[in-house]
């Protein structure tokens, strides 16, 4: 039985971050992704998730804005103020929201992009047919321009080119924005099983249920805090999180509002 890691992979500890010189978005955030799992982020739009992935890819700065205060240690390390590029080297990488896939590149081309740090031509190959065996439609598609696929396919194709950096570290913005419940389902699968195979996983969500049911751990944010942490399981459980995030009312309120007693 192998020993468990003693060690988070990824440490945030009281991390600000402000946009502009000025507008403050992180207000101290400390959390911690183990070696093996998935950690969920969770919170309302403007809560500061995609912040806080920004400021850990490196890709803070393309937006005006910094880490101003607190630790980001990766693998043991302090990462602050290291480039987008070292850390994929490092093997952290991002799937921005909305997907960011380049529509006039092929889905080769877009793929090969995501191991742009990467110079073991052998190694890389391999990769790609993993990456192609997991997702079929891509190795179907693979000549044809990316701005063809439909939006769960051009997120497929947004996992994939991360994939290709071959990372320890994904971090995952709202990979389930806009798509229809049978592909947010695919996508839940494809991310158990990157998990499965050994890769840390951060994933940012809006969807709560999907994000829970997959997520050994989870926080949530509001207004660049973190308002409530723990097990998946524990937090899907939680009222105050089935009514905000799942859109599910107590059982009183529900009986009020189908007596019509409610508005009056
Ligand atoms: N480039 C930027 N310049 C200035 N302020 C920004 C910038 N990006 C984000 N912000 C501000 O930082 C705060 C956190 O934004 P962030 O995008 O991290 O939230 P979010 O939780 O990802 O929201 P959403 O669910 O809408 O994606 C918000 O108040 C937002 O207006
Ligand atoms: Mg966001």
């Amino acid at each position: 039985m192998a020993a468990p890691h003693p060690q988070p992979l990824l440490v945030l500890d009281d991390v600000e971050a402000v946009y502009g010189g000025s507008i403050l978005a992180l207000r101290g955030i400390s959390l911690n992704v183990p070696a093996n799992g998935i950690v969920a982020l969770l919170g309302a739009n403007g809560a500061g998730k995609t912040t806080v992935l920004r400021s850990i890819s490196g890709l803070l700065s393309w937006h005006r804005g910094r880490v101003s205060r607190g630790r980001i240690a990766y693998d043991g390390a302090d990462i602050a103020g290291l480039g987008g590029a070292a850390l994929v080297r490092r093997g952290i990488a991002q799937v921005m929201e909305g997907r960011r896939i380049f529509g006039e590149l092929t889905i080769e081309e877009n793929l090969r992009m995501g191991a742009f740090t990467r110079r073991d031509g052998a190694e890389t190959r391999r990769t790609l047919d993993q990456v192609l065996e997991q997702f079929p439609i891509l190795r179907e598609r693979f000549a044809q321009p990316a701005g063809y696929l439909s939006g769960g396919q051009q997120q497929m194709l947004a996992i994939g080119r991360a994939m290709m950096a071959r990372p320890r570290l994904l971090l995952l913005d709202e990979p389930s924005l806009g798509l229809a419940p049978i592909i947010v389902k695919q996508i839940r699968e494809v991310i158990r099983h990157i998990a499965a195979g050994g890769v840390s996983v951060m994933l940012v969500e809006q969807n709560a249920d999907m994000a829970l049911s997959l997520a050994d751990y989870g926080y949530i944010l509001e207004s660049g805090r973190i308002a409530l942490e723990g097990p998946g399981p524990v937090l899907k459980e939680n009222p105050m999180i089935r009514e905000l995030y799942l859109g599910i009312v107590g059982a009183q309120e529900a009986e009020i509002a189908s007596s019509g007693e409610g508005r009056r």
